[in-house]
């Protein structure tokens, strides 16, 4: 065994979706590096094939856009065929947050719900019959704000809600075949689209985390293999959020305001 590779991986085959970007492709590190085999699948073929080939021989790229029916089928077929089992699905490929509930329009609220909830439901529903098989797991990646809100943002907030709830109903409809099912909510992950904020406004946010810091892609890829492992073996159902503590603003900035009167 090579590094730290742990034989419990050895033969786990991985679809990540939106695997080749940002957390997606964390995750997909983290996997690769422990010895599963991993599928990204995703829009973009370059980035996509480039991700892929970054791994290593046991890493293929395969094109899926998660609104398409047809497509996500066909590449849990191509899965199959390829490798002959599928243990991991890791839910990830989403757009980023929409606008408020008063300029957005029906048709751009009805494509994040379509991409970042439906497409979820859709890759369940083609990988269902062969996680059955290896008593799988379930990883859907919503979102901190799908928990506790967030303003001009009504699309995005709903999807993310939609999986924490999603995430919970699975779990119990699939306990029955072995299935676990849980999500990670991210806070602030420092993605390509993070990276590219003022540098100013970046401070801010980096200062409102009780740990110092933003988290990394590979924060999300270490908890995502914890919660697919054989360590998480009695955990279902659970929404973890990956935030350095930034949801405990409520304590830190609000509560604190707070003086007790003097008896
Ligand atoms: P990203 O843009 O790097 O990753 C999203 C991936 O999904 C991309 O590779 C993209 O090509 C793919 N994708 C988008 N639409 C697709 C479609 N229709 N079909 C197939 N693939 C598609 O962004 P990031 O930040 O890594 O996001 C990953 C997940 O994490 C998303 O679900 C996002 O909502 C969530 N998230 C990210 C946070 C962050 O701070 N970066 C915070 C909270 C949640």
């Amino acid at each position: 065994m090579k590094g730290n590779q742990d034989s419990s991986w050895a033969d786990k085959v991985v679809l990540i979706t939106g695997g080749a970007t940002g957390i997606g492709k964390g995750i997909a590190m983290e996997m690769y590096g422990k010895g599963a085999a991993v599928v990204i699948a995703g829009r973009n073929a370059e980035t996509g094939q480039e991700a892929a080939d970054s791994l290593g021989a046991r890493a293929i790229y395969i094109q899926m856009d998660v609104r398409d029916t047809s497509s996500v089928n066909t590449t849990v077929n191509h899965i199959i065929r390829t490798f002959g089992r599928l243990d991991i699905l890791v839910n990830n490929a989403g757009i980023p947050r929409s606008t408020g509930i008063e300029t957005e329009l029906e048709d751009q609220w009805d494509n994040v719900i379509n991409t970042n909830l439906n497409g979820y439901a859709r890759c369940v529903r083609a990988a269902l019959p062969f996680l059955k098989e290896s008593c799988g797991n379930i990883l859907n990646i919503a979102s901190l704000v799908g928990a506790i809100g967030m303003e001009n943002s009504s699309s995005y907030v709903a999807s993310k809600g939609g999986i924490i709830a999603f995430t919970k109903s699975l779990a119990l409809d699939l306990a029955k075949y072995g299935i676990r099912v849980n999500a990670i909510l991210p806070g602030w992950i420092m993605t390509e689209n993070v990276s590219r904020m003022h540098p100013d406004r970046l401070k801010l946010v980096i200062d409102a985390h009780p740990l110092g810091r933003i988290g990394t892609p590979k924060d999300c890829g270490k908890a995502a293999c914890y919660l697919c492992s054989e360590d998480a073996s009695f955990i279902t159902g659970i929404s973890l959020a990956v935030d350095g503590g930034i949801a405990l603003g409520y304590g830190a900035q609000i509560a604190s305001a707070y003086q007790p009167t003097e008896s």
